[in-house]
This record gives C-alpha cells, structure tokens and sequence, in this order.
C-alpha cells in the first residue's frame, strides 16, 4: 500500500460555509492514524541543499521493501524547515518524535530496520548535546526546541506545504471561517488592535493601527483598497520570511483573506524575493489548491466576498523592500523611494489606501482570530506581544531560526537555545536589526528582546537577524562589513546616503589600516548624525546604526586601531602579524601543509616558524592548529 489516503479533492469542490470546512476537516482527519509511523522528512532549503529528496526517496524505497502489513504501513511527508539547517538532512519519525540529523540516504535502511520495525532508535544519528557529550532522542528535549516556543512556525515541519489537506486538517482555515462568519470587519480589527500586533518587517508599527488608518483613508478617499505582503526579505543572513513561505504559505495566504475581508479589498499582492524560487513555487500552489476550494478567490466560503491575490518577483535591490519602493515597483517601475509626506495607508499602491505588512505579521493574524486577541496578548510583554523569529547565526553552536516569546533576555536565546559560543567562551557581542541595527555588548547580555528594549540599547528588532560575534571578530571590520553593503544598496536618489554612507566606510577601511585620529573619529559621528536626519528612506536614516553602537559600546577598540595600530581581535589584515609559539608547536606540520604561501618552515615533530614577509594573513594556519600555537599579534 501507498501513503495513507487522504480525503479527494474533487476540482469542482467549493466549501460554502463553516460547517463544510469543519466536515472536510473531519474527513480528512478520519482518513489519518495518529498512532501509525510517519517519517517526516524536512525538505527546506537547507535540506535540500545537503540532499534530503535522496533521503525521502531512499526511505520510501526501503519502507515499500521492508514487508510492512497494509494497516501499519508507515507515512513519509515532507515539510518545510523545522529551524535547525545546521543539523540537516533532518528527519523525524513519528508518532515517538526521535530526531534524526545529518542523515544521508544510506541511513534508511537502519532507520526502517531499527526505527519503524523495531521501535529503537538509530543512536548514531541522534543529535548529542555539545556541553553534556549526550545523545538526546527526542526532538522537543533538544535545548535548541525546548525554550522555543512556535506560535507563528506552529505548522512548519508538521504539514505538507504542497498539499492543502494537511493544513486544513492541522486546523488552517479556520480563523478565516470564524472571523467570516461571525465577526464584523469591525470587530477583525479590534482583535487585530487588542492583539497589541506590532509589524515584523522592521519598523514595529501596530499593526491594528495601520488597518484602522485604512479604514479612515477609504472613508475619506474612497476604494479601492489593496493588501499587500511584504516578502522582499533583503537583510544578509536572514531567511525568517522564507521559511514562513514555504512552510506554511497558507498562513500567509489566510492572515491576508482576513485581512482583506476587514477592509473590504479585493486585490491583494505579495512581492516576493526572486531568488526564492521554492517560496514562489508554494504559494502558487497554495493559492491554486485554496481557489479550487472556495477559500481564495470569487464567493470565498459561500459568502460572496471575492477577494484574490497576485504574485509578484522582487527587483532585486534591497531598498525595493522599503514601503514607497516596493509600491513603484509594484507598479512597474524602477523602485526608488519616495517622500513619505502622505501615509500609504492613504496612497499606497496606484495612490490608492494600501494596508503593507510584512510576511511573520500576515502569518501571525489566524492565530491571533482562532485563540482571541486576549490570548495573543498574554504572550511576551505589554508593549511587544506576541513571539518573534529570529535568524540566529554566527559564533553560535546551534545555528538555525528560532521562535521566541518577546521579552525573553539576550543570553537566553544564545547560551541556552543557540547552545553558546563554540568553545564555552563568553560571547563578545550580539548584531541585531540586520544592517540597520547595532551590537549589543556582552555586558548587556540580559537585555529584553523585544521592541523598545532593544531600541533603548541602541540597535532594534529589525526583521529579526541575530549575528552572535565572539572575541576573533572585530567590530570596525563587521560595521564596515554593513556599510558596504548598504553602500552598494543606496538607491543614490539623495546626497546624504549616496555619498554619506560611503563616505563613512571609507573612514572605516582607514581605521581598520590603523590610520586616522581620534578626530576622524569625531567627524565620523558627526557625519552619521547628518546622514541620519537627511536621508530620504530609513535606508539612509538607518545606516549609521552599526557604526553608532560599536562606537558606543567598543569605543577602546576604535582607539587600538587609531592610536596604537592594533586590532585586539586580529581580524585587521593591516595590523596583524602571525607566529608560532615554539613552546605550544608539536610539530603536526597540519599549518605548513595548508599554507597557500608555503611560508611555514621546520621539521616534524619540531617548532615550526612563519615567514613573516611572505605572509599574506589568511589565517589558515590558525583555523588547523589544534594546539593553539598559532598566535596573532
Ligand atoms: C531599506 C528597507 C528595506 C526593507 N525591507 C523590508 C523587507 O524586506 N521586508 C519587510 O517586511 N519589510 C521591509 N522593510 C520595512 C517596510 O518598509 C515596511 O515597514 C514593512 O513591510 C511593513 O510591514 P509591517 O508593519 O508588518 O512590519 C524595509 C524597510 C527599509 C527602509
Ligand atoms: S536614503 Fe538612500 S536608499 Fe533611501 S532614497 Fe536616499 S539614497 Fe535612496
Ligand atoms: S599546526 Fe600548530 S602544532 Fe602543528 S606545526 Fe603548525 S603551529 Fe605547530
Ligand atoms: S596566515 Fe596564511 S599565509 Fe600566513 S602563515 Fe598562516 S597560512 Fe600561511
Ligand atoms: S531546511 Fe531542514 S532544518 Fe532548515
């Protein structure tokens, strides 16, 4: 027997009302066997990328050989990312939750052998703890789950995006149903105000605020109005929103028809990232399979409200995720902000009323209607409610996308979920906010992340990238990084980004030459203050952020590059020079087979010595030394 038989979806069915959803719920519901196996493959990027489709297809393969009997044939599903890419091939075998990581095709045998016919797990591929040596089976003991706590990823790594079925059965489709059938649009945004939703792309703005505006533009200007999703996701490193999208698209797709139907729009956009082929390939499905239910596009659930939605591939360029951009490009044009001297709620899309939210705010709308604003509320802290997700990335053991609630302290996420700096040392700082944000310090390590907390220590929420940096990562050099990305960025449509921002990394890459004074230093703060009030979009405005924070929280590393030529984390080609201390050097010879300058000399099993004139500093030679003899200086 095949997978287990989910309910037909004839393509002339149309659901008409509440209680035809929860039948076909029922249905399909009926047609699943909690207690009976399921792999679950994880097929996100990630995954991908490493070879999980072998993996999927090595297991189906061997589960169709292995003599199971029909009633307990187990299921294999595929889903979206489960967060820990860095742990990939993931596979986890339910009903049990054993979690299975690094997996190659090879494995499938064992865990069919071991696993389904036997009830064991394959203890080799289960995940070990990297302080205790342990191994850990079960996937919600693992620190890295534990102390999340998944309200907007509820569905990710539980269902099928590809397959409507299992997000209806999952309990998708429902807030829509009951915010439809017995809530006013009124009453939607209420909820959505109570929720005390703030949005997710950034800015924080709340959320049931903005639809309210819109509600008083449309009064004002008339329709049409639009909804449109922010899926730009442009910040290095983060990939929070394309994982929702791919994961679980319907509940972008649902939180939008809510939407819509709040503002009476018929027209929705969701502008997507083009390199992100697999987000843009499951929400076309997604809303194909939602329209041929009923649930999208012309009489949704029966009630005659006609709301649909289009697909639109981004440009390319990080400031086209910018509200004024997005719209010009939107419309077809080069996507260039504008002056925001009227709201987009007021002329948005074609200068008509348009409500923007980012792709987290769109997905956490279901379950703020399905569980009550009040619910939603209780979760985090009175100014930012709600949980948030973080891309947690860098100097960190457990790298991967986490979901917290709001309020939780810095070192929470990153010693306990994130497993710590690899090492066991302290971390030395936390970037947050992307390229718009700042560095909070070690010293800070309790800080609150939420809104006004992370603001108040000089960085910000932004979209929610975390970059963990340790004591070998210098803070001119990751500031500089930021600038240039935002340099090469600038639109250049205003002076004080297009020739402020680079004019701010030039003064960096003279720092980090140890050259400059402690003047430059002054002139360089000066400048972010002008570049900061005279920018155009919050590009502009936003990009000093880096450079203020290192400054404020790592004052004395600037002056080492200035004053004494030095960068105390050797990170600063310029000012470093690499040796070898005789008395740690065994002798491995591992440094001077992997210099690409073959300027590492002396015998095996004796001190080995680096001619320093002919190195070029790549550090290779630190990296492979096992015996920390490599020292920079
Ligand atoms: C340069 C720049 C890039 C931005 N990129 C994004 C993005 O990729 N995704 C996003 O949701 N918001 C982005 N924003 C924020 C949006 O302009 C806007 O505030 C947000 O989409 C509104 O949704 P929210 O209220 O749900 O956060 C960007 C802002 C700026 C200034
Ligand atoms: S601040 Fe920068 S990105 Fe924004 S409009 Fe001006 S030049 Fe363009
Ligand atoms: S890798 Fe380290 S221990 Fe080995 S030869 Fe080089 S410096 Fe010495
Ligand atoms: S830093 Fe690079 S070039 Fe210099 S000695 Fe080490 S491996 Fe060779
Ligand atoms: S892609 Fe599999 S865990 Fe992220």
């Amino acid at each position: 027997m095949a997978q287990p038989k989910l309910a037909e979806q004839p393509n002339s069915m149309k659901i008409k009302s509440i209680e035809e959803l929860n039948a076909f719920r029922q249905e399909i519901l009926s047609l699943q066997d909690p207690a009976r196996p399921t792999v679950i493959v994880c097929h996100g990027t990630g995954c991908l990328a490493n070879g999980s489709p072998k993996v999927s297809e090595a297991l189906r393969k061997t589960i169709a050989k292995a003599g199971f009997q029909a009633k307990v044939m187990p299921g294999i599903k595929t889903t979206g990312c489960h967060g820990f890419c860095s742990r990939g091939p993931l596979v986890i075998v339910k009903p049990y939750g054993l979690f299975y990581q690094r997996v190659k095709a090879g494995d499938a045998e064992e865990i069919v052998n071991t696993t389904l016919l036997k009830g064991e797990p394959v203890e080799r591929l289960l995940y070990k703890d990297p302080k205790t040596k342990e191994p850990i089976a079960l996937e919600k003991e693992i620190p890295f789950y534990k102390f999340q706590q998944r309200v907007v990823l509820r569905n990710i790594g539980k269902v099928d995006p590809m397959d409507i079925r299992d997000t209806i059965a999952a309990g998708g489709y429902q807030a829509l149903a009951r915010a439809m059938t017995s809530l006013t649009p009124d009453e939607v945004i209420s909820q959505v105000e109570k929720s005390g939703l703030r949005g997710r792309g950034g800015a924080g703005f709340p959320t049931g605020r903005k639809w309210r505006s819109a509600v008083a533009a449309i009064k004002k200007k008339g329709g049409p109005v639009y909804v449109v999703c922010n899926g730009d996701e442009g910040d290095p490193g983060a990939f929070m929103d394309r994982t929702i999208m791919e994961g679980d698209p319907h509940a972008v797709l649902e939180g939008m028809i809510i939407g819509a139907y709040a503002l009476g729009c018929h027209q929705g956009y969701i502008y997507v990232r083009a390199e992100y082929p697999i987000a843009i390939k499951h929400l076309i499905i997604a809303m194909d399979q939602a329209r041929s239910l009923g649930l999208l596009g012309q009489n949704i659930l029966g009630t005659g409200f006609d709301f649909d939605i289009q697909i639109n591939r981004g440009a390319g360029a990080f400031v086209c995720g910018e509200s004024t951009a997005l719209f010009t490009s939107l419309e077809g044009r080069a996507g260039e902000p504008r002056p925001k001297y009227v709201r987009s709620v007021e002329e948005g899309l074609w200068g008509k009323p348009t409500v923007l939210n980012n792709v987290e705010s769109w997905a956490n709308v279901p379950v703020i209607i399905e569980k009550g604003a009040d619910w939603y509320a209780g979760i985090g802290v009175p100014t930012s409610t709600g949980t948030k997700v973080f891309s947690l990335v860098g100097k960190v053991n457990n790298v991967g996308l986490v979901e917290v609630p709001m309020g939780i302290p810095l070192v929470k996420i990153i010693e306990e979920i994130g497993g710590g700096v690899p090492g066991g040392k302290p971390f030395k700082a936390v970037q947050t906010g992307g390229p718009s944000g700042g560095c909070i310090p070690y010293t800070l390590k309790d800080v609150a992340v939420d809104f006004d907390s992370l603001t108040k220590a000089g960085s910000m929420m932004g979209s929610g990238g975390m970059i963990v940096m340790d004591r070998r990562d210098c803070v001119v050099d990751v500031a500089c990084y930021f600038l240039k990305f935002l340099e090469e960025e600038s639109c250049g449509k205003c002076l004080p980004c297009r020739l402020g921002v680079t004019r701010m990394r030039e003064m960096l890459d003279t720092f980090s030459k140890g050259q400059g004074s402690k003047q430059d230093l002054e002139d360089l703060m000066s400048l972010a203050q002008a570049i900061q009030d005279g920018s155009l979009c919050a590009l502009g405005g936003s990009a000093p952020n880096p450079v203020l924070t290192t400054v404020k929280y790592f004052r004395e590393e600037y002056l080492a590059h200035i004053e004494q030529q030095r960068c105390p984390a050797g990170v600063c080609k310029d000012l470093i020079t690499y040796q070898i201390d005789p008395e740690k050097c065994t002798g491995c010879m591992l440094c001077a087979r992997n210099c690409p300058q073959k300027c590492i000399q002396g015998e095996k099993k004796k001190p080995h010595r680096i001619e320093t004139e002919k190195c070029i500093r790549c550090g290779i030679c630190l990296d492979n030394c096992k015996f920390e003899a490599v020292q920079v200086s």
